[in-house]
């Protein structure tokens, strides 16, 4: 429940940047609030994932020990905003998010940006797999569901490297789910069980992929993840780092732990959660707490008095 404080803070100090066009600054304000916060958090966390390289944002960087030094050893991923760019352009759907597993059991993917995911709810156990193709994946979530093909949704990132996928989501009767960005949100609304979303596929962030596992695992989940480097440079690195391509990573390789923790507080209004709200002085802010742990999820609402944001 500590960590919610430090993805609050991220939120909370990233909203004055909601819709002003400046991701780095946004990004900025939440890193060195989400840096502040951890500093006081009863652990020793070691950054797996810090978010950014990608896109040279300010970051916490990978390697970088946070928490007050007590406490259990833990490895990191934190993005304290996913969706920069949604958070500066004042759309919805950005989250600030902290995910954390026992030390050494985080699969550190840093040297590849990309990874090709697939994430359902627990149905998806025993019957997906990421070598098959998406329709014939469709087919058998919808039946398993017991749900018809027409009223499957699938959550897809809209890029232009998704163009033959959207396609053959939809001719198997499904309907998609465009997301702008956000693949952490959406991959998490595909594996909880009241969401509209049945499935999330396609390539995003690496980072992403792990952060979602952990959160996917605390909801008992199904994700697979498979690594799409960019360029042959790319690959000697990830290879030199240990990672293996074509080679199809399952949750329990993603993160070894069965130990995770997933947080993650609301930027703008979104699916999963609501956005940060200021009015009257009361700055309100809503987070999801999963712990795989005890298999439960909180949603936690807090209200927060403005004047204590004010320089602090
Ligand atoms: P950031 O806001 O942290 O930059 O990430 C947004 C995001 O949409 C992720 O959710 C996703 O995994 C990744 O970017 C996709 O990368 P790209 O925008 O290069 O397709």
């Amino acid at each position: 429940m500590e960590l919610v404080r430090a993805t609050e803070a991220a939120a909370i100090r990233s909203a004055p940047f909601i819709g002003k066009g400046d991701k780095l600054a946004a990004d900025g304000a939440a890193v060195d609030a989400m840096r502040k916060f951890l500093g006081t958090v009863n652990f020793s966390g070691l950054v797996v994932i810090g978010e950014g390289e990608k896109d040279n944002a300010p970051m916490l960087f990978n390697g970088e020990v946070v928490g007050n030094g007590q406490g259990p050893a833990c490895d990191i991923a934190v993005d304290p905003i996913d969706g920069t760019s949604l958070t500066a352009a004042g759309r919805g759907h950005a989250i600030s998010m902290i995910a954390v597993a026992d030390r050494g059991t985080m699969l550190d993917a840093s040297s590849v940006f990309y990874m090709e995911k697939l994430v359902a709810g627990h149905e998806g156990i025993g019957v997906l797999d990421i070598r098959q193709s998406i329709a014939e994946n469709i087919r058998a979530l919808a039946a398993v569901k017991k749900k018809p093909i027409d009223e499957m949704r699938v959550a897809v990132l809209d890029r232009p490297r998704h163009e033959g996928l959207i396609a053959e989501i939809r001719a198997t009767g499904a309907g998609t789910r465009l997301i702008l960005d956000g693949d952490v949100a959406g991959g998490i609304n595909a594996a909880r069980h009241d969401s509209r979303i049945d499935l999330c596929v396609g390539t995003g962030g690496s980072p992403e992929g792990v952060a979602t596992a952990c959160a996917v695992k605390a909801l008992g989940g199904f994700i697979q993840g498979r690594l799409a480097p960019g360029s042959d440079e790319e690959r000697a690195r990830g290879a030199a780092a240990g990672l293996k391509f074509d080679h199809v990573y399952e949750a329990d390789e993603l993160v070894r732990s069965d130990n995770t923790f997933f947080v993650a507080t609301g930027v703008t209004d979104g699916e999963l959660v609501r956005g940060v709200r200021r009015e009257r002085g009361i700055i309100t802010t809503e987070s999801i707490v999963l712990r795989s742990r005890s298999g439960t999820i909180r949603r936690v609402t807090a209200d927060h008095l403005e004047n204590k944001w004010l320089d602090s």
